[in-house]
């Protein structure tokens, strides 16, 4: 993993978007994976701005999500479809069509799971992943405990999680949906990069496991450190309890310029 510690999200935003132009510069159709969450925020905000500043197009680009609420309504402003296409797909020249996510109301769950991840084996897997990381360590909704091949699958969301999105329900966690559909940790290991950004205090726990504890189901996160291709991107209170920060920092500042360690 290459430790990035900036001071501001807006920083982490455009370490970001300079690696995800990278990509695009190569690749004009490359395919985008997308997070929901507020972390990424600032990194769509970016790539608006670069493509209405002409310096990016995602005209011939995919995007797929990570995850889906199950059983929300189709115009529910917090299904996950709904936030990306606010997000992120209205802010950038992406075409709407080209922009994937999980049925969370198809009526056989499996089946649907099944069909998206045959869906992102089709259009090639994904060449950039972008990552937020839950309080407990979770990637996409991948809870604490699942298994860390998973591929697409239905998942029943922690007492925990519920609590931390309750926040976009009315503060009531009883809104909150029980169930989502969501890319599996084994379905993000195959992205070929990915960002991963986390910002604030209450990250730092999550971060410091991912990066720093064993590989283990406890934070579903930490198999990230299987992928030779991962850029965490940090504010100094998401980074706090890294045990190793000086060390990071110590990369960072000597690394070959524009590379991805595969460290
Ligand atoms: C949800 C999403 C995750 C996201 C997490 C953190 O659980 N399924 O993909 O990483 O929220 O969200 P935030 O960035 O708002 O803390």
């Amino acid at each position: 993993m290459e430790i990035i510690i900036k001071p501001t999200a807006q920083e982490l935003a455009l370490v970001a978007a300079e690696a995800i132009c990278e990509v695009y510069a190569d690749n004009p159709a490359a395919v985008l994976g997308v997070a929901t969450g507020s972390s990424p925020l600032p990194i769509y905000q970016e790539l608006s701005r670069r493509v209405k500043s002409g310096s990016l197009s995602l005209s011939r680009a995919q995007a797929f999500q990570l995850d889906e609420y199950v059983g929300l309504s189709q115009d529910h402003p917090e299904a996950y479809h709904n936030f990306i296409r606010r997000e992120f797909a209205d802010i950038t020249d992406i075409d709407p069509n080209a922009v994937y996510g999980e049925d969370g109301l198809a009526a056989d769950l499996l089946a649907e799971c099944q069909r998206y991840e045959q869906a992102i084996v089709d259009a090639g897997g994904i060449d950039i992943q972008i990552l937020g990381i839950g309080a407990d360590g979770h990637i996409a909704f991948n809870e604490p405990g699942t298994s860390l091949k998973s591929l697409t699958h239905p998942a029943v969301l922690t007492a925990q999680t519920r609590s931390d999105n309750a926040r976009f329900f009315d503060g009531d966690i009883d809104k909150v949906p029980r169930h989502a559909l969501t890319q599996g940790v084994g379905t993000i290991l195959r992205a070929r990069k990915i960002l991963l950004i986390a910002t604030g205090s209450n990250k730092a726990d999550a971060v410091r496991d991912m990066v720093e504890g064993p590989v283990s189901i406890s934070c579903t996160g930490s198999a990230l450190q299987l992928h030779n291709n991962v850029k965490v991107l940090l504010d100094e209170a998401a980074a706090a309890k890294l045990e190793r920060l000086d060390f990071y920092r110590e990369i960072y500042a000597n690394r070959p310029q524009g590379a991805w360690l595969g460290l």
